[in-house]
């Protein structure tokens, strides 16, 4: 696995609070970023590793010369395909709504909504129509200038064989703009007239975004607990917010109205990407992430009517740790509706998800495996960090029935110390029965193979239609570490289709349960679609064996298919 291990993250936090003196945060033109395209799809500089070079056009609809420029390489595709090169307009000016409006883009070429400027930024863009010619696997930049697109064919040849030989492009850099229009930083205009504070602008920020998971003793490497640490780790926080890893669980906001989507707005991170590029400064008295966080109670939610301990898990204190499966034999008198599911979590700095599961009393098997694979295992809920509670939608309940025992699949971290884990879940019971029964529907598949070293491998499943009008009350995407993007369309039987979900930039790290802002009404007939593309390449950083063909399987090096909707009916 090619994750870094708590205790590299923790001696890194402890070497950038170091380093933090000596080099000051500027703007870098180098470095990684991703951006969200005008289909939904994602794109991340550093997975393209496995291509020559990526050409990134700044361009808007409103501004004809870009226009043009982009409709110039449209007519040079063939070329740039035999060559491995990718082409990717920049748009950091138009209105997000309006880039999507046009489905068919110049050259068909993925373009890129910067709605906070911040890559723009950090490519030092000042004209529309500008060539950046960059490498996606050193992330630098092998050319740029405002050279006559009819030039670009030996400028292009130059710059890969400057890469391929490791020297410097012979070429000149032309610094005369050709006729493209200067790129307004509307943000850097907005902050211009005011200094950035930290006590008022940034540590709210933070706190309301971040620090709720960045905690003494928590899953993330570092607590944002004071200015320091702020200061010290704020090259990495840049990265991290400009490539959309942090805030974790980012969804596609173009697509549903969710609720708890994590992402920043674009004044939000370009206000802290501004703030870090002006080497985070602070003025005044006082540091609010200094103040205490409120103390959350045990079963905060309430006292649980039953309280289920997770097997212990002893756990080292480095190494990968396999996905688990136990079971948890219940005792109920009859059968119950839940309500709510409270989690209590013992040792908050390793555990990184946990599913829940009914399956049967009589399901017997010796491989916990196949306890969540058997067709009578019925998905509840999920815990990530941060969260407390999975409380279902009002008036609706989950139907534990006396003959079903519990199943837990767990993830952890290591944190660079030994420990034990002893989590435990509260189950809220409803008074009487709810009006609507919640069921999971799980959309799973039992085989699929993903073909050794490929980038975009795509599967599909469809839904049975539906009995009976349903209400869409939650949803939980599954995969594993080469799950790229995940989304759910429902087809109306009118013939109508409707995108409910997008998650173009999937992490298996941050299996969420998605809320919808509003219970939305499904009728009977409808079919829902669910799609699953993995990353089996070596340009997946998480990927642990792109010369393998993968499977369907539970282990951490095998993959999973499953999108679970939970429905009320
Ligand atoms: C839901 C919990 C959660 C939230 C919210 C969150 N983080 Fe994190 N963060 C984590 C975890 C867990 C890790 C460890 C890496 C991982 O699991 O992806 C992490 C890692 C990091 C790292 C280190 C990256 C590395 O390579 O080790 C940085 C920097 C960071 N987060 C910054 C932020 C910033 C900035 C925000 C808010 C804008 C934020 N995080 C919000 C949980 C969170």
């Amino acid at each position: 696995m090619v994750e870094i291990s708590c205790t590299w993250r923790r001696l890194l936090s402890v070497l950038l609070l170091v380093c933090m003196f000596a080099s000051p945060v500027a703007v870098m033109a180098d470095g990684d970023f991703g951006l969200p395209d005008h289909r939904g799809n994602f794109h991340q500089l550093s997975r393209y590793a496995d291509q020559a070079a990526v050409i990134v056009l700044p361009f808007s609809y409103n501004d004809p010369a870009s226009l043009q420029a982009a409709e110039q390489l449209a007519a040079m595709q063939a070329q740039f395909t035999a060559q491995s090169v990718l082409v990717w307009l920049l748009n950091a000016s138009d209105d997000a709504d309006l880039v999507r409006s046009h489905t068919l883009s110049p050259g068909d070429f993925p373009v890129l909504i910067d709605g906070s400027q911040t890559v723009a930024r950090t490519l030092e863009v000042e004209h529309l129509g500008e060539f950046i010619i960059l490498d996606p696997r050193s992330m630098g930049v092998l050319h740029r200038g405002f050279d006559d697109i009819s030039l670009l064919d030996g400028v292009l040849t130059e710059a890969l064989a400057a890469k391929a030989n490791s020297r410097p492009s012979r070429l000149e850099i032309s610094t005369d703009p050709l006729d493209g229009a200067v790129l307004t930083y509307r943000f850097i205009e907005q902050f211009a007239g005011r200094e950035i504070s930290y006590q008022q602008d940034i540590a709210p920020l933070l706190k309301e975004r971040c620090a709720y998971c960045h905690v003494e003793n928590g899953l993330a490497p570092w607590a944002m607990n004071r200015y320091i640490m702020v200061l010290g780790w704020s090259p990495m926080m840049r990265e991290v917010m400009i490539t959309r890893r942090m805030p974790p669980g980012q969804i596609d906001n173009a697509v549903g109205n969710w609720v708890n989507t994590h992402e920043l707005s674009d004044e939000e991170l370009a206000l802290l990407v501004e703030w870090i590029d002006q080497r985070g400064p602070r003025s005044g008295e006082g540091d609010p992430l200094a103040e205490p966080l409120p103390v959350i109670d045990e079963w905060s939610y309430g006292q649980p009517d039953l309280i289920i301990n997770v097997p212990e898990q002893s756990l080292p204190a480095t190494g990968n740790i396999d996905f688990l499966v136990k079971r948890v034999e219940l005792d109920l008198q009859d059968d119950t509706w839940l309500s709510a599911i409270a989690y209590e979590v013992g040792d908050r700095s390793v555990l990184h998800s946990l599913l829940i599961y009914a399956v049967d009393k009589g399901l017997q098997s010796s491989n916990p495996d196949d306890l969540i694979a058997s067709p009578g295992a019925e998905f509840i809920s999920v815990y990530v960090p941060g969260e407390h509670v999975d409380e279902f939608a009002a008036e609706s309940g989950f139907l534990l029935g006396k003959d079903k025992d519990l199943v837990f699949k767990l993830r952890y971290l290591t944190s660079g110390r030994e420990t034990v884990d002893r989590t435990r879940i509260g189950l809220h019971f409803s008074q009487s029965p709810p009006l609507r029964r919640i069921r999971t529907l799980a959309l799973e598949k039992p085989d699929f193979s993903i073909p050794a070293n490929t980038s975009q491998h795509s599967e599909v499943m469809l839904s049975e239609p539906l009995a009976t009008d349903v209400l869409l009350e939650s949803y939980s995407p599954h995969a594993h570490s080469r799950g790229r993007s995940m989304a759910v369309s429902v087809q109306y039987p009118d013939g109508r289709e409707e995108a409910l979900i997008n998650i173009p930039n999937f992490n298996y790290n941050w299996q969420l349960a998605y809320r919808p802002s509003a219970l939305k009404r499904i009728p009977a007939g409808s079919v829902f679609r669910a799609e699953t593309v993995y990353d089996n390449s070596a340009s997946n950083p998480f990927n642990p064996s792109p010369d393998q063909i993968t499977g369907q399987g539970y282990r951490v090096d095998s993959e999973m298919f499953s999108h679970f909707i939970r429905l009320a009916e």
